[in-house]
């Protein structure tokens, strides 16, 4: 039997717009809405739908063992979708919640295993969008929501980058301006004996900390725990160069060369064609905000290389460093 492999391709290009009853109506339709978030944009589907999840995962062309986080209205959600709530997890819940922390948790058996790669754990947070919140209270089930990139590339920070990458796989954009935080949720996972940092984020390390003092950072194993901690990821197609890599500097009026920095630089901008300083001021928040724009920018530039300056190794400068490093690995 000749089995076919169909891919919903939308005969019409995405709509870009602000109407959250059409992509309520959608969502429960069981088709995908892109949705703002405060930290970069989703892919929304209903996560108890297997159906619409194995859909997000075709439109991304992501591996299916690789877990969704589910977004949630409240706190109050939790106990449907969890079976643990540690009371340290809930001390992070009731700090950062609506924002940009994910916890991942023992789940509720009826979470479908196409949600969570297979795992007996679950991503789950309360993002801090209007539109998204709205969206959410009006919904009697989770949103499944990958940033709503392409496997592997830039994550989208506006609803342009994701018509840039998916208008032709889903039919609606909510369109929430520019992501404030402008990278990832921190994850923090409550699945094993100790909390554990997933994944460096919009959150830094030190506030979680605070609340969670003996928390340990990355992955236990070489099992993936959380992909998004893979060495390789959130990809420009621009080759980056980064302060500690090998290379020599070859001088050339041939080719244009890019430079991303912040609070100013040591270097010689005048070496280069194209110069991004995220927060000249240096604010890391803005450095932040601006990264994954500036990134789109870039790529969209065909520059032969950018190199990169590190930002201070603390707060989210770390969590920007982390995102240089697997955007250079090769
Ligand atoms: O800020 C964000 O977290 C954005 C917005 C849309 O909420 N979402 C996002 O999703 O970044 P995604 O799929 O691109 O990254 C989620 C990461 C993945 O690396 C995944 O492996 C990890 O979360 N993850 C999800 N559920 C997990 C679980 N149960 N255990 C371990 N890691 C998990
Ligand atoms: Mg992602």
């Amino acid at each position: 039997m000749c089995r076919l492999l169909i891919f919903a391709q939308h005969m019409e290009k995405a709509i870009i717009g602000t109407d959250i009853a059409h992509a309520a109506a959608l969502l429960q339709q069981g088709e995908l809405v892109a949705i703002p978030t405060e930290t970069v944009y989703g892919l929304a589907g209903n996560g108890l739908d297997p159906e619409a999840i194995a859909k997000i995962y075709a439109a991304k062309g992501r591996p299916s063992h690789n877990p969704l986080i589910l977004h949630i209205a409240g706190i109050d959600q939790v106990e449907k979708l969890a079976s643990e709530f540690p009371l340290a997890a809930q001390k992070l819940a009731e700090r950062f919640w609506p924002g940009p922390l994910t916890l991942v948790l023992p789940r509720k058996p009826h979470i479908p295993n196409a949600a969570t790669g297979g795992l007996v754990s679950v991503g789950l947070r309360v993002p801090a969008h209007p539109l998204t919140l709205e969206l959410l209270k009006s919904l009697d089930f989770p949103l499944a929501a990958p940033s709503a990139n392409q496997s592997n590339r830039i994550s989208p920070v506006t609803a342009q980058h994701v018509y840039d990458q998916l208008a032709d796989r889903i039919p609606y954009i909510l369109d929430g301006g520019q992501c404030q935080k402008g990278i990832e949720s921190t994850i923090v996972s409550f699945a094993g004996v100790v909390p554990r940092l997933l994944r460096l984020g919009s959150v830094s390390e030190e506030s979680i900390r605070e609340i969670v003092p003996n928390l340990e950072v990355g992955v236990e194993s070489e099992e993936i725990l959380a992909p998004g901690m893979m060495k390789k990821h959130y990809s420009p197609k621009t080759e980056l160069i980064l302060p500690d890599s090998p290379f020599s500097m070859v001088a050339s009026n041939m080719i244009k060369v890019g430079l991303i920095c912040f609070n100013g630089s040591d270097r010689d901008v005048s070496n280069f064609d194209y110069v991004w300083d995220l927060s000249p001021t240096g604010d890391l928040e803005e450095a932040a905000h601006r990264l994954y724009a500036v990134m789109h920018e870039m790529d969209a530039m065909g520059l032969a290389f950018v190199l990169v300056d590190y930002l201070p190794e603390t707060g989210i400068g770390k969590s920007i460093n982390d995102r240089f490093r697997r955007a250079a690995a090769k």
